[in-house]
């Protein structure tokens, strides 16, 4: 009987629950942090767009366009995506709102779900949610390290210390035919070694072959001419003060001859961060330049632009198993304790009244015991408790109890709400006072001798 069957969420798709929400609230709040510090601001785009945008700007002849997208006709008979990623729209709402003035630049960033129908596996969903920015308008060398620096003051800022960064440059379509052309020429040499898929790819998207994952076909291409032996003068002049400006910067990253990110829209600089813990989904983060993207979707000009986009899930998985400790259970100050009826209908406003003087209140809206709503008091770790029987709706009045020391106290009705304030504050005050002091360096320098000292 299908009637009966309980519907659960689709594969490749994920509830986030209580616990969990908390702790994507922390990463989400330490990347608006970072975004706000390098002065990027936050630009929202639809959940879908019309196909052709994706299909143009990501390429016909990728992946993710060809088997990956999560596409439909509406009712009009128009047919649209899900978007399976974040570039294309970005530029898509720069040019159509006019963002920047010619000659002037925009830096943008932005945080949200992104749907592919990939084979779900660990750090690999279906809907998966990215957090990216992009510095549309410049094709300076600055704004591809800027860009790479920005990922990683959020790995920092969020302790994660284990990761590599890897970097390639594709070439721009001044060079980028003559290097197709060997490839082709090279692959064309050992096509009767590449996989079915690979074969078909010499012609719509060489490329690519030197991403494949069999054995046979990476064999095959190990020797493959490489695009950095191609770049044009002016690409190896960004390219290495790309390079140059992060070794400035004391970032040490690695020289990938052979990165292929699974876009089309790339130019010159490509870069991937990746975590040693996460096992076949390495990657943090890619991104890249693509100087040509907003032509391609339709733009009457070249406007240059460069960006990275990481998985959210992918960076909570990496600080899980670099041991970090992310449990965050919200604040609870106060628990309202009710014995009877007309009790819990008495501490119901109280409730509302101690939420709207802006402190954390719960109560059991359950006709269980005092005992279980004590120990769920505890179990959310609540600072004080209320609590109303009989006695105290005679009296009018109320018990407060203080859970870290365990101290009750009688209070009338109406003082309630300074004095939960009142005891409140007392607690934060022994917090702090129990903080180790920080030490500013200022009371206790090293022992220098006067002549190092000068
Ligand atoms: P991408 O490499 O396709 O680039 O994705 C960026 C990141 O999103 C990946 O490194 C990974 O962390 C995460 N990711 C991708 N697919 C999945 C998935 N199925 N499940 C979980 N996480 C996933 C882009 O999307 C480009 N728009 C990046 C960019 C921005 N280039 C320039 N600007």
């Amino acid at each position: 009987m299908t009637e009966g069957k309980q519907l659960r969420s689709i594969r490749g798709t994920r509830d986030l629950l209580p616990g969990e929400t908390e702790t994507w609230d922390v990463v989400e709040g330490v990347v608006r942090e970072i975004m706000a510090l390098y002065q990027y601001r936050e630009i929202r785009t639809p959940i879908f767009e019309e196909t052709q945008l994706f299909a143009r700007g990501i390429g016909e002849y990728t992946d993710i366009v060809k088997k990956e997208m999560y596409t439909f006709e509406d009712q009009g008979g128009r047919s649209l995506t899900l978007r399976p990623e974040g570039t294309a729209p970005v530029v898509r709402a720069y040019l159509e709102h006019k963002l920047a003035a010619q000659g002037t630049m925009e830096k943008l960033y932005y945080l949200g779900p992104m749907f592919r129908q990939e084979a779900p596996q660990k750090g690999r969903a279906r809907q998966f949610h990215q957090f990216g920015a992009e510095v549309i308008g410049t094709d300076v060398p600055e704004a591809d390290a800027e860009i790479i620096l920005l990922f990683l003051a959020v790995l920092d800022a969020l302790g994660l210390e284990s990761w590599s960064l890897h970097i390639g440059s594709l070439g721009c379509q001044n060079c980028r035919p003559a290097y197709r052309e060997e490839l082709v020429a090279f692959v064309k040499g050992v096509e009767d070694l590449l996989c079915e898929d690979c074969r078909g790819r010499i012609e719509t998207n060489p490329l690519r072959i030197l991403d494949c994952k069999r054995e046979g076909c990476r064999l095959a291409t190990a020797k493959a001419p490489s695009q950095l032996d191609y770049l044009d003068e002016a690409c190896r002049e960004h390219f290495e003060t790309v390079k140059r400006l992060l070794a400035d910067r004391s970032v040490p990253f690695t020289v990938d001859p052979r990165m292929v990110r699974g876009l089309d829209y790339y130019e010159r600089t490509t870069f991937e961060v990746l975590n040693p813990d996460l096992g076949a989904q390495d990657a943090l983060c890619g991104g890249g330049r693509y100087d040509g993207l907003a032509e391609m979707i339709g733009g009457e000009e070249r406007v240059p632009g460069v960006g990275f986009a990481a998985g959210l899930e992918r960076i909570l998985l990496a600080l899980e198993a670099g041991g970090e400790s992310l449990e965050f259970e919200p604040l609870c100050e106060v628990a309202l304790v009710h014995v009877g009826d007309e009790a819990r209908r008495h501490l119901f406003a109280l409730c509302d009244v101690l939420r709207r003087a802006g402190v954390a209140s719960t109560m059991d809206l359950t006709e269980r015991s005092v005992k279980a709503q004590m120990r769920e008091a505890n179990r959310r770790e609540a600072l004080l408790a209320l609590i109303v029987g009989d006695k105290e709706l005679k009296e009018g009045t109320v018990t407060l109890k203080n859970l870290v020391d365990g101290e009750e106290e009688t209070v009338p009705l109406e003082k309630v709400v300074p004095a939960v304030l009142n005891r409140l504050e007392a607690l934060e005050e022994a917090a702090v006072e129990e903080e180790p002091e920080e030490w500013t360096g200022e009371d206790e320098g090293p022992d220098l001798d006067p002549g190092e000292a000068a």
